[in-house]
């Protein structure tokens, strides 16, 4: 069923709590990638200019204990929205009390907050309580007293259920998706629940295990299953063919085998690779078909298996890809990658969806983001949403 957006809601002098995944990368005060601020932008510019007042709430890093907390501030990114949406945006340095609902009470329609961390709850008096992270119901209770709805625009936290997603939403009346929320579940929702075929799916990354779920789930859905990167080569193992010093998951080679057999002709690997005598992008490297000779490791697929698979998406209407092919960090193993992400920009008659770090950085290193249907905002929770899990912070959002 369709969920409940932020445009059916009446936002005139409403306090709009917000729920946003600002969790971006930061060093000593300095935000690496601002995607996730820039991501949220439609949800909080539709809000001010309907007149609410937007409080928003997000995580960031992990607080352990109470020395994590000054250099996870939100402080930065509050600067940085401030920016990016070319107004003044209040922060305000805590997560409850006199100081911060006062600050809610001196917002005019169209005004945004941003509050301080949200995990700053996690830990209290030196104390690890996860009042945020273990949704403490009181918390959850009194940040919904904050505002008048909730509009919860935080895909990349909707496979947590915390007390600023979950929690609040148990505590309003009812729960709005943004517009980032809704294009996730319409995306990548879309692609696991009602493909377009011929459904396509790439996976890479270095472990069988991390993607086991999302493979057994769309190999019910997806007509092909590309894969790549390190975890290849536990199937190469599976296979019994020569791997020479590649990564493998031995303890997963049974599983991987299982997966052989089920898939048949549906999971496709790669037919040659660029192997190297050492985990070092200077290291002497070379193409291989087929086995790893003795004293090599794999680290990229090769240029055959890029047309192989290029042959495979040239004709999907869907496509999804998680993960690289190769070590991509490294500038002669990231070929691989890189020509798969190209080629997707040229896939226009395709839905083309990407989901994780790597793959993310891959499209947007090539200047191809733009040309690709969806660039998902989610790892943990695009991974978890691809292997047909229930996220809880999606179920928290009200039918429409
Ligand atoms: C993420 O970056 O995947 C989300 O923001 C969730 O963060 P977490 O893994 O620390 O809960």
């Amino acid at each position: 069923m369709a969920k409940l957006t932020v445009s059916d809601l009446d936002l005139e002098g409403k306090k709009v709590l917000m729920r946003v995944d600002f969790n971006v990368p930061i060093k000593d005060g300095v935000i690496g990638n601002d995607n996730r601020i820039v991501a949220a932008l439609p949800t909080i510019k539709y809000v001010i200019e309907h007149g609410g007042k937007a409080i928003l709430l997000s995580h960031l890093g992990r607080i352990k204990k109470e020395e994590d907390k000054p250099a996870l501030s939100m402080r930065p990114v509050a600067e940085r929205l401030s920016n990016l949406l070319n107004k003044p945006v209040t922060f305000v340095p805590t997560t409850e009390g006199k100081q911060l609902e006062d600050a809610i009470d001196g917002l005019s329609n169209g005004d945004v907050l941003v509050m301080e961390n949200t995990r700053y709850e996690d830990v209290k008096n030196g104390e690890n309580v996860k009042r945020e992270s273990g949704n403490d119901p009181e918390l959850g209770k009194y940040w919904a007293s904050l505002g008048d709805v909730f509009v919860n625009d935080a895909f990349g936290t909707a496979h947590r259920s915390h007390a600023s997603n979950v929690g609040i939403a148990s505590n309003m009346a009812q729960t709005a998706a943004g517009f980032l929320m809704e294009k996730e579940i319409t995306f990548i929702g879309g692609a696991v629940d009602n493909p377009e075929h011929p459904f396509v799916a790439i996976l890479g990354g270095a472990k069988v295990s991390d993607k086991i779920g999302v493979i057994d789930n769309l190999l019910a859905k997806a007509d092909k299953i590309l894969i790549g990167g390190g975890m290849t080569y536990t199937f190469y193992a599976a296979k019994g063919m020569k791997i020479g010093n590649s990564l493998v998951e031995k303890d997963k080679i049974d599983l991987a085998k299982e997966i052989l057999d089920k898939a048949g002709d549906k999971l496709v690997l790669p037919s040659d690779s660029v192997v190297a005598e050492k985990f070092d992008n200077d290291a002497a490297h070379k193409t291989v078909d087929g086995d790893i000779p003795d004293g090599y490791m794999a680290l990229d697929i090769g240029p055959k298996s890029v047309a192989e698979f290029e042959d495979v998406l040239k004709s999907a209407k869907t496509v999804v890809w998680n993960g690289p092919m190769g070590v991509f960090e490294m500038s002669n193993y990231a070929e691989g990658t890189l020509e798969i992400g190209k080629f997707l920009g040229t896939l226009t008659e395709a839905k083309t969806i990407v989901g994780g770090g790597d793959s993310t950085a891959a499209v947007q290193q090539l200047g191809v983001a733009d040309k690709l249907s969806h660039i998902s905002t989610g790892g943990g929770a695009s991974l978890e949403y691809l292997e047909g899990k229930t996220l809880p912070g999606i179920a928290a959002i009200s039918d429409k």
